[in-house]
């Protein structure tokens, strides 16, 4: 059987590059792309470390950048033929400022990546997978996807607030197409990854310490959350799914058990 292709953006580190390891673990052609050449390389190479029947395409792609989404999605065709999976993963955080704090340049700039960069990526896979007649589209939620408000993170919430409404109606659009393309949502709770500490623009961060114990209680290594998502991919044929890996009864589950776990992954 001719293996899967899957394309994962923002996926040099964090959780785009560990379910890049999973689905290449599962055999699929993957395609890793980033903003930074170096880094997009180096996470080649770890790629290449894990035994696969499948392919490796390493590309440089700019979310923002229209011309970069359109060479990502022309080279993978050329090399692969089909894209089965798009994966929208590229992210920034917010640098813990609050709206007034911060110059209109960076408002624009993060929505630009957290929300648009989804958007239009969205529009040209859209496009490709109606051409093919088939694929699956999923998208990463956080924080604002449900509401929840946070001082200090009103653009990065305003941006997943506004991806979540985005898929649901993609989910919608989807079904007008008349061809069987899955839109869905990954929901991945609180990751231990730099996103964390390294925000827009490489702001380091420090965490509280009230953070550092939600994070410790609550977070999870992204390998961990990766493999979750990755098998429910794979196996989901239903649209318009919300695939959450931080459920309300794993959260409880969490805070209960927290003082008698050892692993505290934040210091
Ligand atoms: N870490 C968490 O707790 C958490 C929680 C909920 C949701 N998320 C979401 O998960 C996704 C992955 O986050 P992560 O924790 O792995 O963070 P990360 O910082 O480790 O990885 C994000 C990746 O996106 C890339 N990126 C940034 N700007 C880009 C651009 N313009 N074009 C292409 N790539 C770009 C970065 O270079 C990086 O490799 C993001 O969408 C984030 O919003 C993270």
């Amino acid at each position: 059987m001719k293996n899967r292709t899957v394309v994962i953006t923002g996926s040099a580190r964090g959780l785009g590059f560990e379910m890049a390891k999973c689905f290449r673990k599962k055999n699929f052609n993957v395609v890793i792309s980033d903003i930074n050449k170096k880094d997009i390389e180096h996470a080649k190479g770890e790629l290449l470390k894990i035994k696969s029947n499948g392919d490796i395409l390493a590309l440089v792609c700019d979310i923002t950048k229209e011309k970069d989404i359109i060479n990502l999605i022309e080279k993978t065709k050329n090399k692969f033929g089909i894209i089965d999976f798009w994966i929208n993963n590229a992210g920034v955080n917010q640098p813990d400022k609050l709206i007034w704090e911060c110059s209109s340049e960076e408002i624009k700039k993060m929505i630009e990546i957290d929300l648009i960069g989804t958007m239009v990526a969205s529009k040209y896979i859209m496009e490709e997978m109606i051409n093919q007649n088939y694929g699956a589209i999923y998208t990463v939620e956080g924080h604002g996807s449900n509401d929840a408000i946070i001082p200090g993170l009103s653009i990065y919430g305003t941006a997943k607030r506004g991806v979540t409404y985005f898929v649901s109606s993609l989910a919608k659009e989807a079904e007008k197409s008349g061809k069987d393309i899955i839109v869905g949502k990954l929901s991945p709770g609180i990751m231990i990854t730099d996103f964390l500490v390294n925000s827009f623009r490489n702001n380091k961060m420090e965490l509280s310490n009230k953070n550092k114990k939600i994070y410790n209680i609550l977070g999870d290594y992204p390998w961990v959350v990766a493999k979750f998502l990755v098998n429910k991919m794979i196996s989901n044929t239903n649209n318009n799914v919300r695939i959450t890996w931080l459920t309300k009864r794993k959260a409880i589950w969490k805070f209960l058990s927290y003082k008698f776990r050892k692993d505290k992954k934040i210091k």
